[in-house]
């Protein structure tokens, strides 16, 4: 999960791009898996993990309980997601994240918490969105440190660009919203240009929205913090 800039990453000469599968806005990282992270996926995986499928879920009956129902793109090693969903347990959650060690380090405190208002699916979110998730289903989506991608010819893999960001929306109840956090001022300001562009998304607040209380630190977010970086928040909600 380092930030370090892949190679090869010059644009295809057939010019495809991030939303027809061909760039994506993740690495795929080797990434050692602890014993313990191994175990909880093999035990506890079928409790928690939604297999990938071109096909709708049916949210209704995917959880213990239907509740209204929250997304979390990139959560990393699930530090913030499974604390979320252990403190606002009126909502259920779907964490999406390609990374397997992460996958397998929320599983195992998922597990410890006794979540049952929590599923995963180890998938690119952008087709999760796309195949997945029915319209207007989503009560929010969080989005937390995204990758940033700084380098202008890699601005093509950034999640929060004008396609995702409409596919996001769609997806959204009325007054649902989308929820994003950076670390990286230019990406914050770039994002936010993006989503004032989008029809179907409002903000009340004029530059950067104020923390939110209820949201626990990330992992990307304790090591920003501790490199002296700062925190901005956009949050946008579905008209
Ligand atoms: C910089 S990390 C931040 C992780 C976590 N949200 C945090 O704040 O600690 C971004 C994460 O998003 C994941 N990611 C990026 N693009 C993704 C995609 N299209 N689908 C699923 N996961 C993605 C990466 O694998 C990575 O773990």
């Amino acid at each position: 999960m380092d930030r370090t800039e892949p190679q090869n990453l010059e644009p295809r000469p057939d010019g495809r791009r991030l939303l027809d599968g061909s760039v994506h806005s993740y690495v795929l990282r080797s990434g050692r898996m602890t014993d313990a992270q191994r175990r909880a996926l093999e035990i506890f995986g079928p409790d928690f993990l939604v297999e990938y499928r071109e096909a709708e879920l049916d949210i209704t009956t995917l959880f213990a309980e239907h509740k209204p129902l929250i997304l979390e793109i990139g959560f990393g090693m699930g530090q913030a997601t499974w604390r979320i969903a252990r403190d606002r347990p009126q909502f259920n959650y779907i964490g999406i994240e390609v990374h397997t060690p992460g996958v397998g380090r929320l599983i195992m405190d998922a597990k410890a918490a006794g979540l049952t208002n929590l599923k995963i699916i180890q998938h690119d979110a952008i087709e999760v969105l796309r195949s997945m998730i029915p319209p207007a289903s989503l009560a929010g989506i969080h989005v937390f440190y995204p990758d940033p991608w700084p380098k202008k010819r890699h601005h093509k893999r950034r999640f929060m660009q004008d396609g995702v960001i409409e596919l996001m929306a769609q997806k959204l109840v009325h007054e649902g919203y989308l929820y994003f956090v950076t670390d990286i001022e230019e990406y914050a300001r770039f994002s936010k240009e993006s989503l004032d562009r989008c029809a179907l998304l409002h903000t009340p607040f004029e530059s950067f929205a104020p923390y939110q209380e209820w949201r626990p630190e990330t992992k990307f977010e304790h090591h920003a913090a501790h490199s002296g970086r700062g925190r901005f928040e956009l949050l946008y909600t579905r008209i």
